[in-house]
């Protein structure tokens, strides 16, 4: 059994904010931004739901890969973001298309979520009992930042990307998701996080709820993604059989142009193959590795039987790359 990526989609807010309009509401300015981090802008939610973004792109990855909602088996939401605690956000995406058939649940593993879900998905499609999948990795990332503090609020966008996942016999082609690897480091959690509502109810000494918002310690991170991104990538391709040298794509997590070109430096890859959209949409979390991959798919970028690399990287700490054959 194969298991292809049959179509792609994606969904942004329509409210693009530049680094210029951060500059007006805090101390920042584009050149900061833009030369440690390569974003120029991104677009956040102002009448936006992570729900409505995530059917967005849901619905044109259905329609590109000519999927009827019921047909869908399984649907798997990755987001640290969803609208409520209950019902999760793939329930409320199952509902909005209509998908009833299938079994839907989320996933968190922060910026890796996307990766996870896909592996997820592919043991479902594996084992021959489902047929079709829907992966999405949604995020309104704006409402958990804390806008107070300049060294974080500007790394971050909202939006959504999908993929719908089909089971297909095999052809002799070789094509589809031929390996995927992930790894998790709860110890080293600290330094990227958000703390959910803390303990409270009549019992307890305090009772009250608080919001926290995302804390970053951004050296750290940056060194456990140099460090890790190509010891996964290198890990996932030998697994598939292949070499770095023969992938033709690069999909990154898009937290950092920086962090992208010490990859594939290390990886010894040209930037070519390193498509980026950072640029205009800034890190969003799950849902930045399905956005470039549907950008990428979309553009006529990435073409039949070429081989592709998808890779996220983030909070828990978490990492996953997936290696398949378009
Ligand atoms: N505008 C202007 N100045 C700023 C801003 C801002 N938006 N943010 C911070 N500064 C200031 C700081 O206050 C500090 O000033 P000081 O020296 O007077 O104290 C100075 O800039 C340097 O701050 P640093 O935090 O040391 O900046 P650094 O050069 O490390 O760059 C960055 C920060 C871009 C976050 C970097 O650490 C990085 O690339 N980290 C990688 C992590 C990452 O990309 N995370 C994204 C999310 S995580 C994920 O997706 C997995």
């Amino acid at each position: 059994m194969e298991i292809r990526i049959i179509g792609t989609g994606s969904a942004l807010p329509a409210r693009r904010v530049t680094n210029e309009d951060l500059s007006h509401i805090m101390d920042t300015s584009d050149e900061w931004i833009k030369s440690r981090t390569g974003i120029r802008a991104r677009h956040l939610a102002v009448e936006e739901t992570t729900t409505g973004l995530a059917t967005e792109a849901a619905k044109k990855a259905l329609h590109q890969a000519d999927v009827q909602p019921e047909e869908l088996d399984v649907i798997i939401a990755a987001t640290v973001t969803a609208d409520k605690f209950l019902p999760n956000l793939s329930c409320e995406v199952q509902s909005a298309l209509g998908a009833k058939n299938a079994v839907a649940f989320d996933l968190n593993a922060a910026c890796s979520g996307f990766l996870f879900a896909l592996d997820v998905a592919r043991r479902y499609l594996e084992d021959g009992t489902h047929k079709k999948a829907l992966v999405i990795g949604a995020e309104t990332l704006s409402k958990i930042m804390d806008w107070q503090d300049r060294s974080t609020c500007v790394l971050f966008g909202d939006g959504a990307g999908a993929a719908v996942l089909s089971a297909c016999e095999e052809t002799g082609e070789k094509r589809g998701i031929l390996s995927t690897v992930q790894g998790s480091d709860g110890s080293r959690g600290e330094v990227l996080r958000c703390d959910n509502r803390p303990v409270s109810n009549p019992y307890t000494a305090k009772y009250e709820n608080t919001l926290s918002y995302v804390s970053m310690n951004g050296q750290e991170v940056y060194k456990f993604a140099v460090k890790t991104v190509p010891e996964v990538i290198k890990e996932a391709v030998a697994a598939a059989g292949l070499t770095v040298e023969e992938i033709d794509h690069f999909l990154l997590h898009q937290a950092n142009y920086r962090i992208i070109e010490s990859v594939a430096k290390r990886l010894h890859q040209p930037m070519e193959k390193f498509p980026t959209n950072l640029e205009e949409c800034g890190n969003i979390s799950a849902a930045s590795v399905p956005i470039l991959l549907d950008n990428e798919n979309n553009h006529g970028m990435i073409k039949k039987g070429e081989k592709i690399v998808l890779a996220g990287f983030g909070a828990g700490l978490t990492w996953g790359a997936a290696v398949l054959v378009w």
